[in-house]
């Protein structure tokens, strides 16, 4: 993104997006970060580097993620607490895919407050379960640079290359079917009960996660602009 494609203003808050596996959380953080500047903080891309690397972490999270449930609370909390003191992080952030518990919810609002951050903006993405198989199982995601394609609706040009940067595209091993039944189970049991806990505060935005990428992307957008 060049510097004229910036937004002008400052984000200077958390943005968390909430919504079930595929409903395209990463893919609307990603650029919502980019737009203002900020880091996009994904406790998935996150993991899934200690795994990769073969750290002490990446081992008790590996087989977690393999079976489409959480990791516990105490293992993320940790890892989150240490990156939002991080100096990029001074003028926000966007969470894609934190909290995923009321108990991470709660120590994340503690943490903003003694950070001295406004109230965070919580985008909730809303879909029909239905079309999260096909997305998540068509999805596939560039090696380099990370960009999400699917191979029904957001194909590469040159199947298996990324459009960005020519890295290879691979598919998350907990995008097999068998896999992606149980995260969504762990969605709703553990995750979906956060929708009530923002609205309860008022913090909640809903929006509809059926449309276009680049109509929820300015959905969102006027948002954020809006809660300002
Ligand atoms: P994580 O990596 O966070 O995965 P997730 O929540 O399951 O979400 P996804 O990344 O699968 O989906 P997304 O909503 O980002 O969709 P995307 O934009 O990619 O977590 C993985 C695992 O790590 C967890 O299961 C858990 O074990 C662990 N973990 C992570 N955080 C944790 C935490 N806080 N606590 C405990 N454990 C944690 O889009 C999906 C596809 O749809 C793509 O192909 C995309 O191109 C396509 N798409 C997106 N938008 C649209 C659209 N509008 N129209 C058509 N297609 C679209």
């Amino acid at each position: 993104m060049t510097p004229e494609q910036r937004h002008p203003d400052k984000l200077d808050r958390a943005v968390i997006f909430l919504g079930p596996p595929g409903s395209g959380k990463g893919t609307q953080a990603i650029e919502l970060a980019k737009k203002y500047g900020v880091p996009h903080l994904s406790t998935g891309d996150m993991f899934r580097e200690h795994v990769s690397k073969g750290t002490p972490l990446g081992a008790q999270a590996k087989p977690i993620m393999e079976r489409g449930e959480l990791v516990p609370d105490s293992l993320v909390l940790k890892m989150i607490a240490e990156r939002i003191e991080r100096p990029d992080c001074s003028h926000g952030f966007v969470f894609d895919g934190f909290p995923r518990t009321e108990a991470q919810a709660k120590y994340l609002g503690e943490l903003l407050k003694d950070h001295g951050y406004k109230r965070p903006f919580v985008i909730h993405l809303v879909i029909d379960p239905s079309i999260l198989m096909r997305r998540l199982t068509g999805r596939r995601t560039c090696k380099v640079g990370g960009e999400i394609y699917n191979i029904y609706d957001r194909p590469p040009k040159v199947e298996g290359v990324c459009d960005n940067d020519g890295g290879e595209l691979m598919q998350r091993p907990d995008d097999r079917e068998e896999v992606v039944g149980a995260r969504l189970q762990a969605y709703e049991k553990q995750t979906a009960p956060l929708a009530a806990y923002y609205q309860r505060r008022g913090l909640l935005h809903d929006i509809d996660a059926s449309k276009s990428v680049e109509e929820i992307g300015r959905q969102i957008l006027q948002a954020v602009r809006g809660a300002r």
